[in-house]
């Protein structure tokens, strides 16, 4: 691995091997996702809290400050929609592209099982080559088709797979037997949120997952769909950095959401 690369990466993941990403680029299947129908309302007061964005090409262009210091991971798979085949993914960014807009790493689906499986993983092969080429890490993302069981022995077959094909980082989702997966995967692997849950949850989520080896979160929903997400991302840093118990987590996105009323 160059210095490049090595460089982008612990800008993602903090000295303490952890890190808080915000997933924003749902819009490239979903189109306009609750929460993120005005992306630059939405992304700004929470960028300071983020040790890492990841947006598309389009909401990075038209909703991120250029002055931003936060590293940004960018989605460079689509060409699917929720009205399509979800596993029917290409590359939607040249690499050369992402250089010139300054990414620290690029990120793309993989489909494990579904009917463009192969397709997904050569995209992934060749995006890690061209990566290399340029020093830019990438995180593969374990997408769950509609048929598949998000269970460790699926997972597990998909982040192993990602990461033998060269993944810098592995994004998958929580399961029973989580830690099992962790240890099975040679590179660090967050946790995606999944679909929005009571804030509790999301954090009980979250302390479960860094407790048995996910070196962070890459988390959408449960922080822009949050009655106060200012609040909530705020609670899982406590939890990712400072390992703070959920119940503990909760209470300080209880108390900043207070205050937060309180000022108005
Ligand atoms: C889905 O493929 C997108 O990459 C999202 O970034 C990912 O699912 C994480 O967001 P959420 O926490 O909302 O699931």
């Amino acid at each position: 691995m160059d210095w490049g690369l090595k460089n982008r990466l612990s800008r993602i993941i903090r000295p303490d091997g952890r890190t808080v990403m915000l997933a924003v680029d749902h819009g490239y299947f979903l189109g306009p996702t609750t929460g993120l129908e005005d992306a630059k309302k939405t992304i700004k007061p929470l960028l300071p809290y983020a040790d890492a964005l990841m947006p598309t090409r389009g909401i990075l262009r038209t909703s991120v400050d250029t002055a931003t210091d936060t590293p940004i991971v960018l989605r460079v798979s689509g060409g699917n929609s929720i009205l399509g085949e979800l596993s029917d993914e290409g590359l939607t960014v040249a690499m050369d592209d992402a250089v010139r807009l300054n990414v620290s790493a690029v990120a793309i689906s993989i489909y494990v099982g579904a009917p463009n499986q192969k397709q997904t993983l050569l995209n992934l092969a060749k995006l890690i080559d061209e990566g290399e080429r340029y020093g830019i890490p990438v995180l593969a993302v374990t997408a769950v088709g509609k048929d598949m069981v998000r269970d460790a022995r699926y997972l597990s077959l998909c982040c192993r797979m990602a990461a033998e094909i060269g993944a810098h980082i592995v994004k998958t989702y929580y399961c029973e037997g989580f830690e099992k997966l962790v240890k099975s995967c040679p590179v660090p692997l967050v946790m995606a949120g999944g679909k929005k849950l009571p804030e509790l949850d999301a954090l009980e989520l979250t302390y479960n997952a860094i407790k048995r080896g996910a070196a962070g979160v890459d988390m959408g929903r449960n922080i822009f769909q949050s009655d106060n997400p200012a609040a909530m991302i705020q609670a899982v840093n406590a939890v990712v950095h400072d390992n703070f118990t959920p119940k503990k987590a909760y209470e300080l996105y209880a108390d900043l959401k207070a205050a937060k009323k309180k000022k108005k």
